[in-house]
């Protein structure tokens, strides 16, 4: 069934994880959760990104040395991707030897294949994006558009990459491959940065002491861009003891990321892989960035901050999986607050799906003892979900989470209407009417089984305690498995939705 292979971004480790981590993270989980059950052989990666000038300066700031910053809040980090549920198969953080050296390798052989030159650049720099930027990319004030801090005027002799070099290449990868970078907006905007004419960018930084050693000339660091970028392809070679995964998992299939670095993911890293003659990966997700509740960027001076951690305190990690992927168009930006959750938890999650299930199994329970009726499911709802399998596969394939979501809760819907529509507590009252009862409790109970394997990857916690209530039928994709079902009995549920504060 072949190979998924799924990445973040690496974080900064500057500052402490916040929503946006939470956010990609989630998304790349929903990926692999989805594609394990499709029966593919799927790597997950997360990781930290601790190198550069956005660590260094968060660090003398503090007081403290890169390392122990790094440290402290790689800890954070890792910590944050089992709270999420996330399924990660391996932790990357740069500061680690064997990425360092994996590094200096890939990039000698860059040079070696004649893309490296020595030169000298000046130009106006933001040291939080380390990034240098174009004359497009200034805002007013000749301040930083992401960080709104002011660029700072940069000079000095450094090695360099060849990037202009890669301008046909790119322009050629993307006349060739529709779909390299979705959404087709967000392809948009880098052809159209390829287009504007690509510029060679540093490759190192002689000012900076923290980060990767240039091999061949040690008083220098790599550009904190490129030795982040690698940790698609390092990863791969020690992330399992005793063996390298490179040429089972590369190329990557998707690589989930912000907008706000994009042109990093779209244009350097495909050029710096052409250059180190590795393929590219199938893919680069772009999305939109969650804004505070007033619809503009969040920040804990402005008040409109959403905490995943008081989300998931108060609600679980399936509330806040579930809302972001819902309530916000994957893809586009949108804004959430603590009111949306509440909404989406007490409106779909509890009332919807909690009531669906916990009516489904309870009268089960009392009308028959448990024992699901052995009838067939009523075509009105064996046709409601005939093609519903084969629907979320094509919308997650196209990396449309919230429309997979969606396509799933129709069916979430559609079995409501269903138990209003044959009154099975007025069936039960008539003894003539038992067949009846029959199929409206077996397609209940389908129709929530399936429910229950196509939901995993959004809800891994309610769809377990499910599965569990359903006698623990296989989470996997197959129609024989997601629609015979073959739930002979069911147990009692807990609640699947509590709220815990
Ligand atoms: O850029 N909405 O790290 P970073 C949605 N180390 N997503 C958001 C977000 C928001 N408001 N804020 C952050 C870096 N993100 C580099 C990456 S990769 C080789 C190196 C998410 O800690 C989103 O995925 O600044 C964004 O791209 C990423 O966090 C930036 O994380
Ligand atoms: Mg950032």
């Amino acid at each position: 069934m072949g190979t998924f292979y799924v990445t973040t971004p690496i974080y900064y480790v500057n500052a402490a994880p916040h929503l946006g981590h939470a956010y990609t993270t989630i998304a790349a989980d929903v990926l692999a959760r989805h594609h394990r059950q499709r029966a593919q052989d799927v790597f997950f990666l997360t990781g930290t990104d601790e190198h550069g000038e956005p660590v260094a300066l968060a660090a003398e700031a503090l007081g403290v040395t890169p390392k122990e910053l790094a440290d402290q809040n790689a800890e954070r980090f890792t910590a944050l991707a089992p709270r999420l549920d996330a399924t990660n198969d391996f932790f990357i953080r740069t500061s680690d030897p064997r990425h360092v050296e994996a590094v200096q390798a890939v990039l000698a052989r860059v040079k070696d294949n004649g893309y490296v030159y020595e030169g000298e650049y000046e130009g106006w720099y933001c040291p939080r994006c380390a990034d240098f930027k174009s004359e497009t990319e200034i805002a007013d004030g000749n301040r930083c558009p992401i960080h709104e801090i002011e660029l700072t005027r940069e000079k000095e002799t450094n090695w360099f990459f060849a990037l202009s070099r890669f301008q046909e290449p790119l322009e050629q990868l993307y006349a060739e491959r529709e779909d390299f970078v979705l959404p087709a907006s967000r392809r948009n905007e880098a052809l159209s940065f390829i287009r504007s004419g690509l510029r060679d960018v540093s490759l190192s930084r002689s000012t900076l002491t923290w980060g990767v050693p240039v091999p061949w000339d040690p008083e220098q660091v790599f550009y904190v861009w490129f030795d982040a970028l690698l940790n698609y392809v390092t990863a791969l070679q020690f992330a399992r003891e005793g063996e390298d995964l490179t040429d089972h998992f590369w190329p990557a299939s998707v690589h989930i990321i912000g907008k706000d670095i994009l042109k990093f993911h779209t244009v350097y890293w495909p050029a710096l892989l052409m250059a180190a003659g590795l393929p590219v990966p199938e893919r680069v997700f772009v999305h939109g960035f969650l804004l505070g509740s007033d619809g503009r960027k969040m920040s804990k001076s402005l008040g409109n901050v959403l905490d995943p951690f008081e989300v998931m305190d108060r609600y679980g990690t399936d509330a806040l999986r579930y809302y972001l992927l819902r309530d916000v168009a994957f893809g586009s930006d949108g804004s959430v607050s603590m009111e949306g959750v509440v909404s989406r938890f007490e409106g779909e999650l509890a009332n919807e799906l909690g009531n669906l299930a916990s009516r489904t199994i309870a009268m089960v329970l009392r009308y028959r003892d448990g024992a699901v009726p052995s009838c067939a499911v009523d075509p009105v709802i064996s046709d409601a979900f005939a093609s519903l399998p084969a629907t979320v596969a094509e919308r997650v394939d196209a990396v449309d989470l919230t429309g997979a979501l969606d396509a799933i809760w129709e069916l979430v819907r559609r079995l409501n209407r269903y138990v209003e529509e044959t009154t099975p507590w007025v069936l039960a009252k008539d003894e003539a009417r038992a067949g009846e009862l029959d199929t409206a409790l077996a397609s209940l109970v389908a129709g929530v089984r399936t429910l229950s394997v196509l939901l995993h990857p959004w809800l891994p916690e309610a769809t377990e305690k499910l599965r569990g209530a359903l006698g623990t039928p296989s989470t996997g994709y197959t129609d024989a498995e997601l629609v015979a079902g073959g739930v002979a009995r069911v147990e009692k549920l807990a609640p699947l939705f509590p709220k815990t504060q």
